[in-house]
């Protein structure tokens, strides 16, 4: 049984003083909600105030990104442990702002699912083709070389404690949701390379999607049987259309 888990990327936004009264109000209203997994990702400088909120709550914190290190001479950089002491329990890493405006690279990705692993966080994983690449015919190669690069040397047991996001690039941020079906045959076609790498254990790994989700279209899209969950940009910012969407069968 694959637990549902909707996730809110907050992106570069939200003050400490903000996050956490956003915070304040999510779990206000979210708070019978225990069959699903509700995280949200503030970004670093507002993890502390938002964690002295959700301690105690059923949402869950995550972080956006990290560095695969567990210390060192890495200026700038956040390590697994460094978020752990903050209470975080999810990481959010390989989106494809990273890899474009970061230039982060499947063996990056790679390393820090393994970090967050190690460390006890759980990494959610994206991957997700461009519009040209959607073009070109090639969304499930390019998806699954994303796939087998993240997940390339980690053992069954290992791999399944990673979530994965398939989040097609030219559906973040831009309105245009690929449609539930769609969505729903590639997260399939993603569960079958990962069916080819681990056998059965691939029914366990929960695949969510991501691009333009909203209160309007997450129901649908959490009706399809390959989609276990929602990872949410603009709409998770305000709390009511982010409780709307966690509360997707109501
Ligand atoms: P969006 O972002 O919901 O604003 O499209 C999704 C994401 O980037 O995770």
């Amino acid at each position: 049984m694959r637990v549902p888990i909707i996730a809110g990327n907050w992106k570069m936004h939200k003050l400490p003083d903000e996050a956490q009264a956003l915070c304040q109000e999510l779990v206000g209203s979210l708070d019978e909600y225990e069959d699903r997994e509700i995280v949200v990702f503030p970004p670093f400088t507002a993890l502390a105030s938002s964690a002295k909120v959700l301690k105690g709550t059923n949402i869950a914190l995550g972080a956006q990104n990290m560095f695969h290190e567990a210390n060192g001479a890495y200026t700038g950089e956040v390590a697994p442990p460094m978020l752990v002491a903050l209470g975080v329990k999810y990481v959010i890493l390989g989106h494809s702002e990273r890899r474009q405006h970061f230039a982060e690279t499947d063996e990056i990705v790679n390393k820090k699912i393994k970090a967050a692993l190690n460390h006890g966080l759980v990494p959610i994983v994206c991957v997700g083709e461009t519009a040209a690449q959607r073009e070109a015919g090639t969304t499930e190669s390019v998806v699954n070389k994303q796939i087998r690069a993240a997940f390339d040397g980690m053992d069954r047991q290992v791999a399944q404690g990673v979530i994965v996001a398939y989040e097609p690039i030219w559906a973040i941020g831009t309105g245009k949701t690929a449609t539930s079906r769609e969505a729903n045959r590639v997260i399939g076609v993603i569960r079958s390379t990962l069916q080819d790498i681990y056998g059965e254990t691939a029914a366990d790994i929960r695949i969510l999607y991501g691009g333009s989700v909203n209160a309007d279209n997450a129901a649908e899209l959490m009706k399809q049987p390959e989609i276990d969950g929602a990872l949410v940009g603009g709409a998770s910012l305000d709390a009511e259309s982010f409780a709307r969407i966690v509360q997707y069968d109501d």
